[in-house]
Protein backbone atom coordinates (compact mmCIF):
# COMPACT_ATOMS: atom_id res chain seq x y z
CA UNK A 1 0.00 0.00 0.00
CA UNK A 2 2.96 2.79 0.22
CA UNK A 3 3.76 3.72 -2.75
CA UNK A 4 0.04 4.43 -3.67
CA UNK A 5 -0.15 6.34 0.04
CA UNK A 6 2.60 8.64 -1.28
CA UNK A 7 0.91 9.20 -4.37
CA UNK A 8 -2.49 9.90 -2.35
CA UNK A 9 -0.96 12.04 0.07
CA UNK A 10 0.97 14.12 -2.21
CA UNK A 11 -1.75 14.79 -4.40
CA UNK A 12 -3.99 15.80 -0.99
CA UNK A 13 -3.85 14.69 2.37
CA UNK A 14 -7.88 14.52 2.78
CA UNK A 15 -9.37 13.01 -0.02
CA UNK A 16 -13.21 12.02 -0.22
CA UNK A 17 -14.01 8.64 -2.26
CA UNK A 18 -17.24 8.41 -3.78
CA UNK A 19 -18.38 5.26 -4.37
CA UNK A 20 -18.15 4.22 -0.72
CA UNK A 21 -18.49 8.20 0.61
CA UNK A 22 -15.38 7.62 2.75
CA UNK A 23 -13.36 10.65 3.92
CA UNK A 24 -9.62 9.29 3.77
CA UNK A 25 -6.75 10.95 6.17
CA UNK A 26 -3.14 10.31 5.03
CA UNK A 27 -1.13 12.53 7.02
CA UNK A 28 0.54 12.43 10.21
CA UNK A 29 -1.44 15.77 11.82
CA UNK A 30 -4.80 15.11 10.08
CA UNK A 31 -4.86 11.41 11.07
CA UNK A 32 -3.08 12.13 14.68
CA UNK A 33 -6.05 14.78 15.01
CA UNK A 34 -8.81 12.46 14.24
CA UNK A 35 -7.72 9.79 16.52
CA UNK A 36 -7.97 12.16 19.42
CA UNK A 37 -10.29 14.63 18.89
CA UNK A 38 -13.54 12.86 20.21
CA UNK A 39 -15.36 16.00 20.21
CA UNK A 40 -15.33 16.71 16.87
CA UNK A 41 -14.45 12.82 15.36
CA UNK A 42 -16.30 9.99 16.89
CA UNK A 43 -15.18 6.21 17.88
CA UNK A 44 -19.17 5.00 17.82
CA UNK A 45 -19.14 4.33 14.23
CA UNK A 46 -21.97 2.51 12.53
CA UNK A 47 -21.23 -0.96 13.29
CA UNK A 48 -21.29 -3.97 11.19
CA UNK A 49 -23.86 -5.19 13.80
CA UNK A 50 -24.98 -3.55 16.95
CA UNK A 51 -23.23 -5.70 18.78
CA UNK A 52 -19.77 -4.42 18.36
CA UNK A 53 -20.76 -0.90 20.04
CA UNK A 54 -20.17 -2.82 23.97
CA UNK A 55 -16.83 -2.29 22.46
CA UNK A 56 -14.55 0.14 24.20
CA UNK A 57 -12.83 0.88 21.31
CA UNK A 58 -15.94 2.26 19.57
CA UNK A 59 -17.20 4.36 22.25
CA UNK A 60 -17.15 7.64 23.52
CA UNK A 61 -16.84 9.75 26.30
CA UNK A 62 -17.86 10.03 29.49
CA UNK A 63 -18.63 5.96 29.39
CA UNK A 64 -15.49 5.33 27.13
CA UNK A 65 -13.55 7.12 30.14
CA UNK A 66 -15.40 4.62 32.79
CA UNK A 67 -14.38 1.54 30.66
CA UNK A 68 -11.09 2.29 29.94
CA UNK A 69 -10.15 3.10 33.65
CA UNK A 70 -11.68 -0.37 34.62
CA UNK A 71 -9.54 -2.06 31.97
CA UNK A 72 -6.41 -0.11 32.41
CA UNK A 73 -6.15 -1.73 36.10
CA UNK A 74 -5.80 -5.04 34.66
CA UNK A 75 -2.54 -3.56 31.75
CA UNK A 76 -0.41 -2.00 34.81
CA UNK A 77 3.51 -1.99 33.65
CA UNK A 78 4.20 -4.19 36.70
CA UNK A 79 1.24 -7.00 35.63
CA UNK A 80 2.67 -6.65 32.79
CA UNK A 81 5.96 -7.33 33.33
CA UNK A 82 5.29 -10.38 35.91
CA UNK A 83 4.46 -12.16 31.97
CA UNK A 84 8.06 -12.32 30.90
CA UNK A 85 9.06 -15.29 32.08
CA UNK A 86 6.11 -17.23 30.88
CA UNK A 87 6.64 -15.60 27.47
CA UNK A 88 9.91 -16.70 27.21
CA UNK A 89 9.09 -20.26 27.91
CA UNK A 90 6.14 -20.12 25.41
CA UNK A 91 8.54 -18.45 22.50
CA UNK A 92 10.90 -21.75 23.62
CA UNK A 93 8.71 -24.14 23.11
CA UNK A 94 7.01 -23.02 20.24
CA UNK A 95 10.93 -22.86 18.98
CA UNK A 96 11.77 -26.71 20.42
CA UNK A 97 9.19 -27.70 18.39
CA UNK A 98 10.28 -26.20 14.32
CA UNK A 99 14.06 -26.00 15.18
CA UNK A 100 15.60 -29.40 14.06
CA UNK A 101 13.17 -29.17 10.96
CA UNK A 102 15.78 -25.88 9.67
CA UNK A 103 12.30 -24.42 7.93
CA UNK A 104 8.87 -23.23 9.29
CA UNK A 105 6.00 -20.87 8.33
CA UNK A 106 6.72 -17.91 10.75
CA UNK A 107 3.78 -17.08 10.81
CA UNK A 108 1.51 -20.30 11.71
CA UNK A 109 4.52 -21.81 13.77
CA UNK A 110 5.42 -18.76 15.99
CA UNK A 111 3.75 -15.47 15.31
CA UNK A 112 -0.14 -16.25 15.56
CA UNK A 113 0.39 -19.42 18.56
CA UNK A 114 2.18 -16.88 20.98
CA UNK A 115 0.19 -13.95 21.63
CA UNK A 116 -2.76 -16.23 21.99
CA UNK A 117 -1.89 -18.41 23.68
CA UNK A 118 -0.22 -15.02 26.01
CA UNK A 119 -4.33 -13.29 25.85
CA UNK A 120 -5.70 -16.46 26.25
CA UNK A 121 -3.85 -17.00 29.71
CA UNK A 122 -4.28 -13.41 30.87
CA UNK A 123 -8.03 -14.03 29.64
CA UNK A 124 -7.98 -17.09 32.07
CA UNK A 125 -9.29 -19.61 29.66
CA UNK A 126 -8.15 -22.96 29.78
CA UNK A 127 -5.46 -24.08 27.08
CA UNK A 128 -7.87 -26.91 25.71
CA UNK A 129 -10.12 -23.87 24.33
CA UNK A 130 -7.50 -21.86 22.03
CA UNK A 131 -8.45 -23.42 18.96
CA UNK A 132 -11.74 -22.58 19.67
CA UNK A 133 -9.82 -19.09 20.42
CA UNK A 134 -8.35 -19.28 17.09
CA UNK A 135 -11.64 -19.80 15.33
CA UNK A 136 -13.74 -17.10 16.93
CA UNK A 137 -10.75 -14.62 16.64
CA UNK A 138 -10.75 -15.16 12.70
CA UNK A 139 -14.34 -14.50 11.95
CA UNK A 140 -14.16 -11.40 14.29
CA UNK A 141 -11.28 -10.14 12.41
CA UNK A 142 -13.30 -11.33 8.87
CA UNK A 143 -16.10 -9.33 10.13
CA UNK A 144 -14.01 -5.98 10.61
CA UNK A 145 -12.85 -6.18 7.20
CA UNK A 146 -16.19 -6.50 5.56
CA UNK A 147 -17.56 -3.06 5.43
CA UNK A 148 -19.73 -2.94 1.87
CA UNK A 149 -22.75 -5.30 1.70
CA UNK A 150 -23.53 -7.53 -0.82
CA UNK A 151 -23.48 -11.82 -0.22
CA UNK A 152 -19.82 -12.06 1.42
CA UNK A 153 -20.66 -8.94 3.77
CA UNK A 154 -24.36 -11.01 4.84
CA UNK A 155 -22.22 -14.45 5.65
CA UNK A 156 -19.51 -13.33 7.40
CA UNK A 157 -22.53 -11.62 9.83
CA UNK A 158 -24.04 -14.89 9.61
CA UNK A 159 -20.67 -16.49 10.64
CA UNK A 160 -20.50 -13.97 13.75
CA UNK A 161 -23.67 -13.87 14.95
CA UNK A 162 -23.46 -18.14 15.25
CA UNK A 163 -19.62 -17.30 17.01
CA UNK A 164 -21.12 -14.55 19.24
CA UNK A 165 -23.59 -17.11 20.58
CA UNK A 166 -20.67 -19.65 20.99
CA UNK A 167 -18.84 -17.24 22.87
CA UNK A 168 -21.66 -16.46 24.93
CA UNK A 169 -22.65 -19.37 26.09
CA UNK A 170 -18.96 -20.58 27.04
CA UNK A 171 -18.64 -17.21 28.20
CA UNK A 172 -21.86 -17.47 30.82
CA UNK A 173 -20.05 -21.09 31.68
CA UNK A 174 -16.73 -19.74 32.66
CA UNK A 175 -18.55 -16.24 34.17
CA UNK A 176 -20.28 -18.85 36.82
CA UNK A 177 -17.12 -20.74 37.69
CA UNK A 178 -15.44 -17.54 38.70
CA UNK A 179 -18.46 -16.06 40.57
CA UNK A 180 -17.86 -19.02 42.68
CA UNK A 181 -14.67 -19.78 42.88
CA UNK A 182 -12.92 -16.15 41.92
CA UNK A 183 -9.27 -16.36 40.18
CA UNK A 184 -6.08 -14.14 39.53
CA UNK A 185 -7.12 -13.46 36.03
CA UNK A 186 -9.20 -11.46 33.78
CA UNK A 187 -12.35 -12.29 33.85
CA UNK A 188 -12.72 -12.60 37.35
CA UNK A 189 -11.36 -8.96 37.32
CA UNK A 190 -14.44 -8.16 34.68
CA UNK A 191 -16.86 -10.04 36.71
CA UNK A 192 -16.48 -8.45 39.95
CA UNK A 193 -15.80 -4.82 38.45
CA UNK A 194 -18.19 -2.28 38.97
CA UNK A 195 -18.44 1.27 37.31
CA UNK A 196 -20.99 3.75 38.87
CA UNK A 197 -21.75 1.49 41.46
CA UNK A 198 -22.73 -1.60 38.52
CA UNK A 199 -21.48 -4.46 37.78
CA UNK A 200 -20.92 -5.03 33.80
CA UNK A 201 -23.57 -7.18 32.18
CA UNK A 202 -22.53 -10.11 30.30
CA UNK A 203 -23.05 -8.15 27.03
CA UNK A 204 -20.06 -5.86 28.23
CA UNK A 205 -18.16 -8.62 29.93
CA UNK A 206 -18.40 -10.18 26.14
CA UNK A 207 -17.56 -7.30 24.23
CA UNK A 208 -14.32 -6.91 26.18
CA UNK A 209 -13.46 -10.63 25.88
CA UNK A 210 -14.24 -10.57 22.11
CA UNK A 211 -12.21 -7.27 21.75
CA UNK A 212 -9.27 -8.18 23.61
CA UNK A 213 -9.22 -11.54 22.05
CA UNK A 214 -8.96 -9.83 18.97
CA UNK A 215 -7.00 -6.67 19.63
CA UNK A 216 -4.57 -9.10 21.82
CA UNK A 217 -3.59 -11.24 19.02
CA UNK A 218 -3.74 -10.32 15.62
CA UNK A 219 -1.94 -6.96 15.47
CA UNK A 220 0.94 -8.77 17.85
CA UNK A 221 0.86 -11.76 15.33
CA UNK A 222 1.58 -9.20 12.67
CA UNK A 223 4.10 -6.92 14.42
CA UNK A 224 6.56 -10.05 15.18
CA UNK A 225 5.86 -11.50 11.66
CA UNK A 226 6.76 -7.97 10.16
CA UNK A 227 9.88 -7.65 11.93
CA UNK A 228 10.83 -10.79 10.66
CA UNK A 229 10.32 -9.69 7.18
CA UNK A 230 11.59 -6.33 7.61
CA UNK A 231 14.85 -7.95 8.85
CA UNK A 232 15.04 -10.44 5.81
CA UNK A 233 14.20 -6.89 3.55
CA UNK A 234 16.90 -5.33 5.80
CA UNK A 235 20.10 -7.74 5.84
CA UNK A 236 22.24 -4.82 7.09
CA UNK A 237 20.11 -3.86 9.84
CA UNK A 238 19.83 -7.54 10.73
CA UNK A 239 23.56 -7.06 10.66
CA UNK A 240 23.20 -3.91 13.14
CA UNK A 241 20.84 -5.12 15.59
CA UNK A 242 22.95 -8.66 15.82
CA UNK A 243 26.23 -7.14 16.51
CA UNK A 244 24.56 -4.61 18.87
CA UNK A 245 21.82 -6.29 20.53
CA UNK A 246 20.36 -4.04 22.84
CA UNK A 247 19.33 -2.19 19.68
CA UNK A 248 15.98 -4.13 19.73
CA UNK A 249 13.55 -2.19 20.98
CA UNK A 250 14.63 1.05 18.86
CA UNK A 251 14.17 -1.73 16.33
CA UNK A 252 10.87 -2.94 16.87
CA UNK A 253 9.68 1.01 17.43
CA UNK A 254 10.86 1.15 13.58
CA UNK A 255 9.18 -1.79 12.74
CA UNK A 256 5.97 -0.43 14.03
CA UNK A 257 6.74 2.81 11.85
CA UNK A 258 7.19 1.78 8.94
CA UNK A 259 5.26 -1.40 8.37
CA UNK A 260 2.13 -0.51 11.16
CA UNK A 261 0.17 -3.48 11.95
CA UNK A 262 -2.89 -1.68 12.51
CA UNK A 263 -3.13 0.43 9.04
CA UNK A 264 -5.99 2.44 9.54
CA UNK A 265 -9.19 3.19 12.09
CA UNK A 266 -12.41 4.13 11.62
CA UNK A 267 -14.37 7.60 12.50
CA UNK A 268 -17.47 9.10 12.46
CA UNK A 269 -17.96 12.99 12.27
CA UNK A 270 -20.37 14.49 14.24
CA UNK A 271 -20.43 18.17 13.04
CA UNK A 272 -18.82 19.80 9.90
CA UNK A 273 -15.06 19.74 10.45
CA UNK A 274 -12.05 21.99 8.34
CA UNK A 275 -9.18 19.29 8.05
CA UNK A 276 -6.57 21.61 5.82
CA UNK A 277 -9.44 23.66 4.56
CA UNK A 278 -11.45 20.81 3.38
CA UNK A 279 -14.87 20.78 5.03
CA UNK A 280 -16.12 16.97 5.62
CA UNK A 281 -19.87 16.82 6.48
CA UNK A 282 -20.84 16.11 9.51
CA UNK A 283 -22.32 12.52 9.53
CA UNK A 284 -19.80 10.90 7.10
CA UNK A 285 -17.16 7.81 7.83
CA UNK A 286 -13.54 9.02 8.06
CA UNK A 287 -10.67 6.28 8.02
CA UNK A 288 -7.60 8.20 9.96
CA UNK A 289 -5.07 5.82 7.79
CA UNK A 290 -2.00 5.43 10.51
CA UNK A 291 0.41 3.23 8.07
CA UNK A 292 0.37 6.45 5.94
CA UNK A 293 1.02 9.09 8.31
CA UNK A 294 4.02 6.59 10.06
CA UNK A 295 5.62 7.45 6.61
CA UNK A 296 4.83 11.09 6.54
CA UNK A 297 7.89 12.90 5.13
CA UNK A 298 6.49 16.36 6.86
CA UNK A 299 7.14 14.30 10.13
CA UNK A 300 9.70 11.80 9.33
CA UNK A 301 13.50 12.12 7.76
CA UNK A 302 14.20 9.85 4.93
CA UNK A 303 10.24 8.30 5.40
CA UNK A 304 10.70 5.03 3.93
CA UNK A 305 13.90 4.03 4.59
CA UNK A 306 13.91 1.41 7.55
CA UNK A 307 16.35 2.42 10.07
CA UNK A 308 16.73 1.14 13.41
CA UNK A 309 18.42 3.48 15.06
CA UNK A 310 16.19 6.15 14.42
CA UNK A 311 15.64 8.88 17.08
CA UNK A 312 12.76 10.42 17.38
CA UNK A 313 10.74 7.99 16.13
CA UNK A 314 7.10 9.77 17.02
CA UNK A 315 4.84 6.78 15.34
CA UNK A 316 1.47 6.60 16.23
CA UNK A 317 0.96 3.00 15.32
CA UNK A 318 -0.69 2.12 18.66
CA UNK A 319 -2.73 5.30 17.99
CA UNK A 320 -2.65 8.73 20.11
CA UNK A 321 -5.15 10.57 22.52
CA UNK A 322 -7.87 9.10 24.62
CA UNK A 323 -8.08 5.85 22.67
CA UNK A 324 -4.01 5.66 22.91
CA UNK A 325 -3.30 1.47 22.88
CA UNK A 326 -4.16 -0.15 26.37
CA UNK A 327 -1.78 -3.34 25.24
CA UNK A 328 1.25 -1.43 24.00
CA UNK A 329 2.59 -2.79 26.85
CA UNK A 330 2.23 -6.48 26.66
CA UNK A 331 2.96 -6.11 22.58
CA UNK A 332 6.05 -4.37 23.28
CA UNK A 333 7.43 -7.03 25.81
CA UNK A 334 6.12 -9.98 23.70
CA UNK A 335 7.78 -9.02 20.20
CA UNK A 336 10.93 -8.19 22.42
CA UNK A 337 10.90 -11.37 24.14
CA UNK A 338 9.69 -13.51 21.33
CA UNK A 339 12.44 -11.79 18.49
CA UNK A 340 14.96 -11.90 20.83
CA UNK A 341 14.81 -15.72 21.62
CA UNK A 342 14.25 -15.86 17.90
CA UNK A 343 17.24 -13.85 16.65
CA UNK A 344 19.14 -16.17 19.26
CA UNK A 345 18.86 -19.47 18.42
CA UNK A 346 17.60 -18.86 14.62
CA UNK A 347 20.41 -18.68 12.46
CA UNK A 348 20.77 -17.35 8.62
CA UNK A 349 17.06 -17.21 7.93
CA UNK A 350 16.02 -16.41 4.73
CA UNK A 351 12.47 -16.49 2.61
CA UNK A 352 11.70 -19.97 1.92
CA UNK A 353 10.28 -19.69 -1.41
CA UNK A 354 10.95 -16.37 -4.25
CA UNK A 355 7.69 -15.98 -4.40
CA UNK A 356 6.25 -12.97 -3.25
CA UNK A 357 4.89 -13.18 0.03
CA UNK A 358 1.40 -12.73 0.74
CA UNK A 359 -0.23 -10.10 2.78
CA UNK A 360 -3.24 -11.49 5.30
CA UNK A 361 -7.01 -10.55 3.36
CA UNK A 362 -7.42 -7.47 5.48
CA UNK A 363 -8.78 -3.69 4.69
CA UNK A 364 -6.67 -2.29 8.25
CA UNK A 365 -4.37 -4.68 9.23
CA UNK A 366 -0.93 -5.02 7.59
CA UNK A 367 1.37 -8.62 7.77
CA UNK A 368 2.19 -11.44 5.85
CA UNK A 369 -0.44 -14.62 5.51
CA UNK A 370 2.25 -16.76 5.58
CA UNK A 371 6.18 -16.27 6.30
CA UNK A 372 7.71 -19.84 4.76
CA UNK A 373 11.66 -19.32 5.82
CA UNK A 374 14.12 -21.69 5.98
CA UNK A 375 17.63 -21.42 8.46
CA UNK A 376 20.10 -23.26 9.75
CA UNK A 377 18.69 -26.31 11.89
CA UNK A 378 20.09 -25.62 15.87
CA UNK A 379 19.23 -26.54 19.24
C1 LIG B 1 -6.55 0.41 20.82
C2 LIG B 1 -2.92 -0.81 17.83
C3 LIG B 1 -1.86 -4.67 20.63
C4 LIG B 1 -5.84 -3.77 23.24
C5 LIG B 1 -5.64 0.43 19.79
C6 LIG B 1 -5.52 1.48 18.80
C7 LIG B 1 -4.52 1.11 17.95
C8 LIG B 1 -3.97 -0.14 18.41
C9 LIG B 1 -4.04 1.88 16.71
C10 LIG B 1 -6.34 2.79 18.74
C11 LIG B 1 -7.67 2.61 18.09
C12 LIG B 1 -8.42 3.93 17.89
O1 LIG B 1 -7.92 5.02 18.14
O2 LIG B 1 -9.57 3.84 17.43
C13 LIG B 1 -2.32 -1.94 18.34
C14 LIG B 1 -1.11 -2.55 17.80
C15 LIG B 1 -0.80 -3.64 18.60
C16 LIG B 1 -1.82 -3.72 19.64
C17 LIG B 1 -0.34 -2.03 16.59
C18 LIG B 1 0.33 -4.63 18.52
C19 LIG B 1 1.43 -4.45 17.86
C20 LIG B 1 -2.82 -4.76 21.60
C21 LIG B 1 -2.88 -5.75 22.65
C22 LIG B 1 -4.01 -5.50 23.37
C23 LIG B 1 -4.66 -4.35 22.78
C24 LIG B 1 -1.81 -6.82 22.89
C25 LIG B 1 -4.60 -6.20 24.58
C26 LIG B 1 -4.20 -7.24 25.13
C27 LIG B 1 -6.37 -2.58 22.80
C28 LIG B 1 -7.58 -1.98 23.35
C29 LIG B 1 -7.79 -0.79 22.65
C30 LIG B 1 -6.70 -0.66 21.69
C31 LIG B 1 -8.44 -2.56 24.48
C32 LIG B 1 -8.94 0.21 22.84
C33 LIG B 1 -8.52 1.36 23.70
C34 LIG B 1 -9.58 2.43 23.80
O3 LIG B 1 -10.51 2.49 22.96
O4 LIG B 1 -9.48 3.24 24.73
N1 LIG B 1 -4.66 -0.54 19.55
N2 LIG B 1 -2.71 -2.67 19.43
N3 LIG B 1 -3.92 -3.92 21.71
N4 LIG B 1 -5.86 -1.76 21.81
FE1 LIG B 1 -4.25 -2.17 20.69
Amino acid sequence: PFPSYDQLRSFAPVLHEPRSDLWLLLDYEGVKRALNDAEAFSSVVSPPTARTSQWLVFSDPPRHTKLRALIMRAFTPKAVASLEPRIRELSRELLDQTIERGEMDLVTDFSVPLPLRVIAELLGAPVADQPRFRRWSDVIMALSHTVSGGDAAARVQEAFRVVTDEMRAYLEELIEQRRAVPRDDLLTRLVEAEVDGERLTEEEILGFFQLLLVAGHETTTNLISNAILCFIEHPDQLARLRSTPDLLPSAIEEVLRYRSPVQAMWRMTRRDISVHDQVIPAGKMVMPIIGSANRDPQRFRDADRFDITRDPNPHIAFGHGIHFCIGAPLARLEARISLSTFLERVRGFTLASDAPWEPREAIHVHGPARLPIRFEPGR
